[in-house]
């Protein structure tokens, strides 16, 4: 590179990322192919529209990639065409969900979004107060049991039947257990709302088959495609074909309605990373992802740690280091932090994100716990008994600030 400043900073972040143990659970290491694409001069090509329909000369090119990765999307998750629809220019997952919204929530205070907590595992964008979702429209959020720290479907149910929300949002970012998908789709019918599924932190597991597909109950299916799906930062919008028009109403949402040109350098990339996820070997990685939580899990909780739920069914785990939870270790109340778990981690090369637990007595940037997944190291090849001691060495690092 020309630029020996930003080569510099490229290469420095190289040796990082080559030097921790990364367990931040919606990061993962993309193909050489991936960024082949990211980098290529489809960067330099305006598309605004869609495949046959731009407003730019030149784009015969970019139809042909945008089909493509259309197509390698609902091949994917083994979708027939003339039932699903898919848009690929959301720039990100924020954008689409708020795609999703725009196009089908009735806009201003009458429109209701319904989704989880953010502090219970739920997303920004699923309607918290901060984000655009929770300004432009009403939300109205459900959480988990304070037992058994999962999904109660009667509470919401008796949520969805007295707040009457125009769409129904599951899907998580923290949020470790198998979501019932036919349960939500019983309770948006019960209330006519629309159902949405955020499978962000779930794609590549739904992808190599080791978590329900959601596909059967949804109408509205949106995922990022850069976390367990193993691609570049870029985003999908799958919606079912019927008289509702939904896949036509997304289209206008994301295009003109939120965005203007697509990024097609990243559609490409996309492109890539869907036709990788449907190989053989992305079936036993995405195995191997789920068993590497399981015994991440299990030797935690060995070790004297409170996990959220009491474990995962998938690739993240949340852990309570604050009330740690086992009387027989010295933890307790005023275990550690979130905050220091996190931070006396990273000093000893493991990276991993503070997190709010379910029903959290501490602020949201100092919070009890901390979010351990499995998909980055995965792809480098780690299996159980790497696990196992990285679980030993969280532990160690741990037990030894408390
Ligand atoms: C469930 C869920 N939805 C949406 C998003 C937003 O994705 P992005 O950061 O690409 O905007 C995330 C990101 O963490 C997520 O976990």
């Amino acid at each position: 590179m020309k630029d020996k400043q930003i080569e510099r900073l490229i290469g420095a972040e190289q040796k990082r990322q080559r030097r921790v143990i990364n367990l931040i659970a919606s990061e993962n290491y993309v193909s050489k192919d991936v960024l082949t694409a990211l980098g290529s001069e489809l960067t330099n090509k305006y598309a605004e529209g869609y495949s046959g329909h731009r407003y730019y000369g030149g784009n015969e090119i970019s139809d042909q990639i945008e089909n493509l990765c259309k197509e390698r999307a609902l091949k994917l998750f083994r979708l027939d065409a003339k039932k699903w629809s898919v848009n690929v220019q959301p720039l990100s997952g924020s954008p689409a969900n708020l795609a999703v919204y725009l196009a089908l929530v009735p806009s201003g205070v009458e429109g209701k979004i319904m989704g989880m907590s953010l502090d219970h595992g739920g997303h920004l964008t699923h309607g918290h107060k901060v984000s655009a979702t929770g300004k432009f429209w009403t939300a109205v959020h459900y959480g988990v049991n304070r037992e058994t720290e999962q999904l109660d479907y009667d509470e919401i149910m008796e949520i969805a039947k007295s707040e009457k929300p125009n769409i129904i949002v599951a899907g998580y970012t923290a949020y470790p257990r198998i979501i019932d998908w036919q349960k939500f789709r019983h309770i948006a019918d019960e209330v006519g709302a629309i159902f949405m599924v955020d499978m962000s932190h779930l794609a590549g597991l739904v992808a190599g088959g080791v978590y329900p597909s959601p596909f059967k109950y949804a109408d509205v299916v949106t995922t990022t495609t850069h976390k367990t799906l193993r691609g570049p930062r870029s985003a999908l919008i799958f919606s079912k074909i019927d008289e509702r028009e939904l896949g036509k109403k997304i289209d206008k949402a994301v295009f003109p309605g939120l965005q203007g040109g697509p990024h097609l350098n990243q559609i490409a990339a996309v492109a890539v990373a869907l036709a990788e996820a449907n190989r053989p070997e992305f079936k036993k990685y995405a195995k191997q992802v789920v068993k590497n939580a399981r015994v991440l899990a299990d030797e935690l909780a060995r070790l004297g740690w409170r996990l959220v739920s009491g474990g995962t069914d998938s690739h993240l785990i949340l852990m309570d280091t604050w009330r740690g939870g086992n009387p027989s270790t010295s933890l307790g109340a005023g275990g550690i932090s979130g905050k220091t778990a996190s931070d006396v981690l990273e000093q000893g090369g493991i990276i991993v994100n503070k997190n709010t637990i379910p029903f959290d007595t501490r602020s949201p940037v100092d919070p009890s716990g901390i979010r351990l997944g499995t998909a980055a190291e995965t792809t480098r090849g780690k299996t159980e008994k790497d696990f196992v001691a990285i679980a030993k060495q969280i532990n160690k690092i741990l037990k030894s600030h408390v």
